[in-house]
């Protein structure tokens, strides 16, 4: 059985990932800080699964914490980075923070896989790095665009030191998946997306709308060069997301990389605007949703949506849910917490 650490596996992409990872044999690791996650996460995780992961609250940012870390734990095969901090606003407020949270615990954890066996990683980057792309759908080969943000940055430039790193050093292999914008829960409810304080997300906001926590969201604009006016992204079911990490961890334990550092876009190859996002959400919570079409919010994409031949033909991976599914999903999940909250 292969034993794969999971940084910042009590998240949301994290741990959806931490739970197809176990219903696929393999023996998963978390380490997180749970900065900005909860570590009852574990507890939905051993429902679905039967099985808890082994966790340690770890500050990957630590590298004397971290080398002991791989000390007690010297069977680690391979490693899937999801720890890091993520909110744009938050990261131009704070650029240094940003820098040295995201780009000091990866440089600690390469560190560290270059002087052991476990020379596979699994990184989790973004579509921001293709900024406002000239041509839609966007592949892999379009331009890395100056980023919009701190926080877009750090995806960059990881991107870039893992590069170079697998370059020189002779056992490390990487994949850079670049995800679109992941949406929805486990089909279970019993785990999800858990923002803290108001959500800078879309499909968060629309589900504690629709719950009544907010008075009604705000459209970021309806004027933009789209066929209704709303921007458009691609989005994905994040239990999609998470099995596209289990299919990127094996090729890399099984030698079926092509070369020793890959990126691939995750995403549906379909654009939805935001309006569309509200109408399907009506649709499937069978109710209208308050909203309200306000200014632009500074730095937003106009529109992006992934070109996925390469990840579908190269990786072995699809995007199986519909938006119907995930926005069903997002809004279980919404009322299942909610209820829990309450009982507690
Ligand atoms: C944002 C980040 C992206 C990051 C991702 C992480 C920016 C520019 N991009 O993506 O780098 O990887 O989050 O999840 O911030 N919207 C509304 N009202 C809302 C919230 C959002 O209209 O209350 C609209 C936005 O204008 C956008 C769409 O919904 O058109 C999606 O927004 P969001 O969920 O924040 O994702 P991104 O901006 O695409």
């Amino acid at each position: 059985m292969h034993n794969i650490l999971v940084t910042g596996g009590t998240g949301y992409i994290g741990s959806h990932t931490a739970v197809e990872l176990i219903e696929e044999g393999f023996n998963v690791l978390i380490a997180d800080n749970l900065s900005n996650s909860d570590i009852t996460v574990l507890d939905g995780i051993e429902e679905i699964t039967g099985v808890r992961p082994l966790f340690e609250k770890t500050d990957l940012c630590d590298r004397s914490s971290l080398k002991e870390y791989f000390n007690r734990n010297p069977g680690i095969d391979a490693v899937i980075h999801f720890a890091a901090a993520k909110a744009v606003g938050e990261s131009v407020e704070n650029p240094l923070m940003y820098y040295r949270n995201n780009l000091v615990s990866l440089i600690n954890l390469l560190e560290e896989m270059e002087l052991r066996s476990s020379g596979s990683l699994v990184f989790s980057s973004s579509c921001t790095v293709y900024g406002q792309p000239g041509k839609l759908p966007v592949t892999e080969e379009a331009p890395v665009k100056k980023a919009e943000s701190p926080y877009g940055n750090t995806k960059k430039i990881s991107e870039d030191i893992i590069a170079d790193t697998v370059k020189a050093a002779g056992h490390l292999r990487a994949i850079s998946l670049r995800y679109f914008n992941p949406i929805g829960a486990h089909h279970t409810a019993l785990i999800g997306e858990l923002p803290r304080g108001v959500p800078d997300n879309l499909v968060p906001f629309i589900t504690q709308t629709a719950i009544g926590i907010r008075d009604e969201l705000k459209v970021f604009g309806d004027d933009y060069n789209t066929p209704d006016g709303s921007c458009i992204r691609d989005y994905l079911h994040v239990t999609d997301l998470a099995r596209a990490h289990v299919t990127a961890i094996k090729r890399l334990l099984h030698d079926k990389n092509s070369k020793d550092y890959e990126v691939f876009n995750l995403g549906t190859g379909t654009g939805v605007s935001v309006l569309e996002m509200i109408r399907t959400f009506e649709k499937v919570a069978s109710m209208k949703l308050r909203y309200r079409v306000t200014d632009r919010r500074p730095g937003d994409i106009e529109q992006v949506w992934a070109d996925t031949t390469l990840a579908n033909s190269e990786l072995g991976w699809k995007a199986g849910h519909s938006l119907e599914d995930a926005l069903a999903s997002a809004w279980k999940w919404e009322k299942n917490y909610r209820q829990l909250k309450k009982n507690k």
